[in-house]
């Protein structure tokens, strides 16, 4: 079955019941944002708290991405990258993938980022002013320099992978403070202890190196892209910035490495802005002929003295074993506005999957230790999927409008014809009227329970028969009977 999501919809997974929300700008339309690979939806917990579901396309529905979701997860850590706490939804700990819903084989539930990409804040011209561009790189670099500590990189770091709240920057209010942006789609991480893509990433246009065309995934693949980005956010005050801006990002990808009219106004904006240190930085990195020359992070940093907080909880990937963090995953710090629902429904499908093994591979809540990080939410606690072997098996997938009196909110009723969505729809659309929905203990687990063998004795056989033990027992009790009767008749004739 096709996951074609309608707004209000329920996902079942482990613990938690998930909403789909609907988008802010397309009313009736599920909050989706479709990306190179996958499409990313917004879900709202029974807490109302925000997740943020990653349905790969086909292709990329691999479980590569759940091994790399247990190795990326000491990484939430660290500033602006709290999107490494994930829940994969593996066919092996989730069976009923395998048979239906398989578009959502390997998606990832992850904390939902608020705000805005660095690329749509281009697209739309978003005024900045020099303090919140400045607080803005320092949180950037906090990212970045504590990454390049690490030994890790993003890969393909670009305006739609970097996120920024721009109602709480603008509420600055011009002080010159520390601003934390969020890095997305983190499924390419390089960390030497990770397993490298089998297709590498190329970079995004207007911030890839000259140098990889045909794939990175190294130490320094952010060097280049992240002297790009940063320069382009140091300098979004600047209006001659805003103007000449070519589109998407601030660079034609034609551009790159070029001496042309962009970059020497982005040189002329870092030096004239921040001095020449900053413009000698990324005069060496706009003219490098390898990722190796361009200047690390550290030395952004210096240039703009930023002071880095290092996470040192974080253990350096270059170790071979993998430590897992001391630091708490603190509860949520912002309430959540209650997702508004229509009085009774409408309840146009309801999905539950629950995890069956497998389950030690998910990264467990880790002890706290007081050491709050206020912009990362309470993920673990709560969606983290207890598996509980001593309870029934009881599935229910009920995706269909017809059948959807089953969940709890009463009567469905239409939905509103949705106006063209914002992004491209990921699947065509399905007939919602046709019942499909299920009702199983699905084949593949009634095979697992006979064939286990630390399983106990069938307990169906238990309860409609006798075992093999009890038939031996009462034959030879009806057999003595039978010689003792035969005894007592041959004595009394
Ligand atoms: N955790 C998240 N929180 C909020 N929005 C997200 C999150 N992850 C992705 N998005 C949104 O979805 C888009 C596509 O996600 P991304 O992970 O970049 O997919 P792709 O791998 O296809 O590029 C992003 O540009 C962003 O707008
Ligand atoms: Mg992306």
């Amino acid at each position: 079955m096709v996951f074609s999501p309608k707004v209000n919809d329920k996902l079942k997974i482990g613990p938690e019941t998930y909403t789909i929300t609907e988008h802010p700008a397309a009313k009736g339309m599920p909050y989706g944002q479709a990306g190179r690979r996958a499409t990313v939806y917004q879900l709202s917990t029974t807490r109302n708290e925000f997740r943020a579901l990653k349905v790969f396309n086909a292709i990329y529905r691999t479980d590569d991405t759940r091994v790399q979701a247990e190795k990326l997860s000491k990484y939430a850590m660290l500033p602006g990258m709290i999107a490494c706490k994930r829940i994969v939804l593996s066919p092996i700990q989730y069976p009923d993938l395998r048979n239906r819903l398989k578009s959502l084989q390997y998606a990832v539930i992850m904390p939902w980022v608020e705000g805005t990409t660095w690329q749509e804040l281009i697209m739309s011209k978003e005024v900045l002013d020099k303090n919140q561009c400045l607080a803005l790189a320092d949180g950037f670099l906090q990212t970045m320099v504590n990454m390049e500590d690490k030994g890790i990189a993003h890969c393909d770091l670009s305006g739609p992978n970097l996120i920024v709240d721009l109602v709480g920057l603008r509420s600055l209010n011009g002080s010159k403070s520390r601003f934390q942006p969020s890095l997305i789609d983190l499924e390419e991480l390089y960390a030497p202890d990770f397993v490298q893509p089998k297709k590498l990433p190329a970079g995004s246009a207007g911030y890839a190196h000259k140098t990889v065309k045909n794939g990175i995934w190294t130490v320094d693949a952010d060097r280049f892209a992240g002297a790009i980005l940063l320069s382009n956010i140091l300098t979004w005050h600047y209006k001659p910035m805003l103007e000449e801006s070519f589109g998407e990002q601030f660079f034609d990808p034609d551009e790159i490495h070029q001496s042309c009219k962009r970059q020497e106004l982005m040189s002329h904006a870092l030096k004239s802005q921040y001095g020449e240190d900053l413009q000698e930085l990324f005069e060496h990195a706009w003219n490098s002929e390898t990722l190796d020359e361009c200047p690390p992070f550290s030395d952004w940093a210096r240039a703009l003295d930023i002071d880095i907080e290092e996470i040192s909880d974080v253990p350096t990937a270059h170790k071979q074993t993998v430590e897992i963090p001391e630091t708490p995953l603190p509860p949520s710090t912002t309430q959540k506005p209650p997702i508004a629902q229509p009085l009774g429904g409408p309840v146009t499908g309801w999905v539950s999957l629950m995890p069956q093994q497998g389950i030690d591979s998910i990264p467990a809540p880790q002890p706290a230790k007081p050491k709050p990080r206020p912009e990362q939410e309470n993920f673990w606690e709560w969606d983290t999927p207890q598996f509980d072997p001593n309870k029934p098996k009881s599935y229910s997938i009920d995706y269909s409008p017809s059948s959807s009196t089953i969940g709890q909110q009463g009567p469905s009723t239409a939905i509103p014809n949705p106006t063209p969505p914002p992004y491209p729809p990921p699947q065509p659309p399905r007939n919602r009227g046709q019942n499909i929905g299920y009702k199983y203990p699905p084949p593949i687990n009634q095979q697992k329970s006979n064939t286990s063998p630390t399983r106990p004795a069938n307990t169906q056989q238990q309860k409609q028969g006798m075992t093999d033990g009890q038939v031996a027992a009462l034959v030879f009790l009806i057999i003595v009977v039978l010689i003792i009767i035969g005894v007592i008749i041959a004595n009394s004739l």
